[in-house]
């Protein structure tokens, strides 16, 4: 397994974590057994950072983690967890308040369930799970995280970024505010090349790159008629015409590899990994399968600088109208 540091916080981190979303649940059927051996191996690789959050399975991956972390040298391992917004818009909107989102109750009360869940009195990383940049002005929520970490409760200070609008945390970043940022990064979505990766590594700010595989069309499995059982966040993800433009933009990615990488999943991932600004990937890992070809990738030679420009060609801009289909 390969370390990188973690920006100012200064950890040496494996450059690929577990991200711990669907053993929480929302990915269809869970089986904690299954997630458990899935951790466990994990950390036998050389993992050492996991990635959760409150929301996923109203902290059944929290507990897991926990439960897979007690009597263990904590210290080894780096957990990092997400706070959500109260009630309200996802992302938030421009006329959401950050008192009425991230109040200090609320964020104090949030703290306390996740140091409960996880089964520690120090929370190495706390993000909050989303952002809007209408509160960058006045990021009082902040303040608060500073003052948990002035009194122990926390190690680092994090934010995910909204899905639409990722360089809303880039100003953040420049005013010094965050240890670390959370951002989706992969062979579509390039965004963060062009002002946040480079913000985060002048600022010495940890960058953990989620969704490298597009929630899974770019592990290359998924075709046209795939479906996907109840519970599974990907039935909306993937609905309409959506599975099918994904799926053939994903097989148009697959051509441009070849045979330069043994496989989509090892692609996807060497990908995410290339950026100096990225600190750890983190795919989402639910099995053993899952943890051990993942963890590989780590050991691999890098992706080449020729087959990462050639596949920039496939960034794809979704959500902008006239680009998107
Ligand atoms: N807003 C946020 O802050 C936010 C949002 C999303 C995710 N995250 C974090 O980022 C992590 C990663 O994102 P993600 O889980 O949403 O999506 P992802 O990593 O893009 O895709 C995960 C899915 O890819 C498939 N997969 C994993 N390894 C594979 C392999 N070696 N070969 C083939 N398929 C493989 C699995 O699908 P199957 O289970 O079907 O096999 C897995 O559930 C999450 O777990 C979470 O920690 C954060």
């Amino acid at each position: 397994m390969q370390y990188r540091k973690f920006g100012r916080l200064g950890w040496n981190v494996s450059d690929i974590g577990f991200g711990a979303w669907a053993i929480g649940g929302g990915w269809g059927p869970t089986d904690d057994a299954q997630s458990l051996s899935a951790l466990d191996r994990a950390l036998d690789l050389g993992c050492n950072f996991i990635d959760t959050a409150q929301g996923y399975g109203d902290g059944r991956s929290e507990r897991l983690i926990g439960q897979t972390l007690r009597g263990k040298k904590r210290d080894k391992v780096y957990v990092a967890t997400k706070i959500p917004p109260a009630a309200g818009p996802w992302p938030p909107s421009p006329y959401c308040r950050i008192d009425q989102r991230y109040s200090e109750s609320y964020l104090t009360d949030r703290v306390e369930r996740s140091l409960r869940d996880l089964g520690t009195d120090c929370i190495d990383l706390l993000q909050l799970h989303t952002w809007t940049r209408a509160w960058n002005k006045n990021p009082d929520a902040l303040n608060i995280l500073r003052k948990f970490q002035k009194h122990g409760k926390i190690r680092g200070i994090g934010i995910s970024t909204p899905e639409d609008d990722q360089d809303a945390l880039v100003q953040l970043i420049r005013e010094g505010w965050l240890d670390s940022v959370q951002v989706i990064y992969n062979i579509f979505e390039q965004q963060p090349q062009g002002e946040l990766f480079p913000a985060a590594k002048e600022h010495a700010v940890g960058v953990i790159v989620r969704c490298a595989f597009d929630e899974s069309v770019l592990a290359g499995k998924l075709t046209e008629v795939s479906t996907f059982p109840e519970g599974d966040f990907r039935r909306r993800y993937f609905a309409g015409d959506r599975l099918e433009r994904a799926v053939r933009r994903a097989a148009a990615v697959r051509e441009t590899i070849g045979d330069r990488e043994p496989d989509m999943p090892t692609a996807a991932l060497k990908f995410a990994l290339k950026p100096a600004a990225v600190s750890t990937v983190i795919p989402g890992i639910r099995n053993v399968a899952q943890a051990e070809a993942n963890f590989a990738v780590s050991d691999l030679p890098a992706m080449s600088d020729s087959l990462e420009a050639e596949l920039r060609s496939h960034a794809w801009r979704r959500y902008f109208w006239y680009a998107g289909k």
